[in-house]
């Protein structure tokens, strides 16, 4: 039946509809045919879970991280590692200021592991010469292969502000390389003040970067960008409803929130699917149901990596119950600002499942084999001092699991 198709619709044109599917919801305003096509083309432009961020209209939040790069680009020989978890929101927020950002023009690119140093800067050279209308004969006359000496002669064309973007930056791993963006940086801070680069990536650090030029410390100034926080995330669900002009159960909306664990990605995707499932019934007011066939569905939609990496984590040739308790658990327990937590801090949570006591030593040596190759490496072990922490490699991974515990049925004992 197409979408927007009512039993009426079927009455009037037996030839054309099927029947529309009853539900027992009463009190929810029904939506009118030629409203559910526009509504459904507008769901795709505001929800966008496989997709970074183009447009600054829907782009949420982040403003003390845009304002602390913009701080940086007006400064004089001051370039940004822009770092975060993955699926944080890093591209979007490359995207957003690759339009002009406070009055400096700004060129992006993906950096990968197959592009040479030379490659990446004639991309870019390419971009900048367009942006200024430079001289296109200058640009051919760029050598073939650049080395930093050559880049930042070539760069001199270049006289007003600058920014290059470099994303995923943390895919150059070839130290040479590395060593090559150092030296270009060091000589543009030095002779050409008023070009900045930005290196965006997972955990990217400057050390990463910088290597052995310590002096370069001083011009490469650090931005974090965090998980984002409950009010940006309430904002992508508040005005994308608002363009749909549908509204959402107040605590619906919470658990949007609550289970996008700060991931904007989630918050697009259970959105998206939550209201896809309200027009299906043609409601405008997305209820408890919707959501949980949203659930449903981001579950069987999950990047297959994410759901092998969870099978590999709780499947086990002996006791595949505890085992799986365990890494529930893991999802379940409260972290610190960091996102770890003590070994110690996942038995009442593991009691609480497996319905027995159970001393630190019944699951220290899982939580050691949950970070293991073999199990995914689901979790990573960090030292503070003397005490081992733990935390989940891939935060998304714990986001996955915390569905699965919805959809169980289980998580609502823990909340
Ligand atoms: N500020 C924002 N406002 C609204 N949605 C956002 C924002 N930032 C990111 N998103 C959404 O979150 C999801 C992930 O964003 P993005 O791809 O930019 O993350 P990333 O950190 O670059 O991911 P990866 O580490 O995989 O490269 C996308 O669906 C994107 O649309
Ligand atoms: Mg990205």
């Amino acid at each position: 039946m197409p979408l927007g198709a009512s039993p009426k619709d079927a009455e009037n044109n037996p030839g054309r509809f099927e029947p529309f599917p009853l539900t027992k919801e009463v009190g929810r305003p029904k939506i009118g045919r030629l409203d559910l096509n526009d509504k459904t083309e507008t769901l795709h432009t505001v929800f966008s879970p496989a997709a970074p961020i183009r447009s600054r209209d829907f782009f949420m939040g982040r403003f003390e991280q845009l304002r602390r790069v913009e701080q940086a680009v007006r400064e004089p020989g001051q370039h940004i590692v822009l770092f975060g978890e993955r699926g944080v929101g890093k591209t979007s927020f490359a995207n957003i200021i690759e339009t002009e950002f406070g009055g400096t023009k700004t060129a992006k690119l993906t950096c990968s592991r197959n592009l040479q140093f030379t490659e990446i800067w004639k991309e870019l050279l390419r971009k900048a010469w367009k942006a200024f209308n430079l001289d296109a004969a200058a640009l051919a006359k760029i050598p073939a292969t650049l080395d930093p000496f050559t880049l930042v002669d070539a760069l001199g064309a270049i006289e007003k502000p600058y920014l290059f973007i470099f994303d995923e930056f943390d895919s150059i791993s070839n130290k040479a390389m590395l060593g090559l963006f150092a030296d270009t940086v060091k000589s543009l801070s030095d002779n050409l003040p008023h070009l900045h680069c930005m290196f965006v990536g997972i955990g990217l650090s400057v050390k990463d970067l910088i290597g052995e030029h310590a002096s370069l410390e001083r011009c490469l100034r650090q931005v974090h960008l965090p998980r984002m926080s409950e009010e940006e995330l309430s904002e992508i669900v508040d005005k994308g409803l608002m363009r749909l002009k549908m509204n959402m159960d107040k605590s619906v909306r919470a658990d949007v929130i609550e289970f996008s664990q700060g991931f904007p990605h989630y918050t697009h995707l259970l959105s998206k699917y939550a209201v896809e499932n309200a027009l299906k019934l043609r409601y405008q007011y997305v209820a408890r149901n919707n959501f949980d066939s949203a659930i449903d569905e981001a579950i069987t939609n999950a990047h297959e990596s994410i759901r092998a990496a969870y099978q590999s984590a709780v499947t086990s040739r002996g006791n595949s119950e505890f085992y799986q308790n365990v890494v529930w658990a893991c999802a379940l327990v409260k972290e610190d600002d960091h996102g770890s937590f003590k070994a110690a801090e996942v038995r009442p949570v593991l009691e609480k499942l497996s319905k027995k006591s159970q001393p630190v030593n019944s699951y220290g040596y899982h939580l050691s084999k949950l970070c293991l190759d073999s199990r995914g490496q689901m979790l990573a072990k960090v030292t503070f001092g003397k005490q081992i922490r733990y935390h989940f490699r891939n935060p998304i991974l714990k986001a996955y699991i915390t569905l699965e515990l919805y959809r169980k049925g289980v998580l609502r004992d823990f909340r």
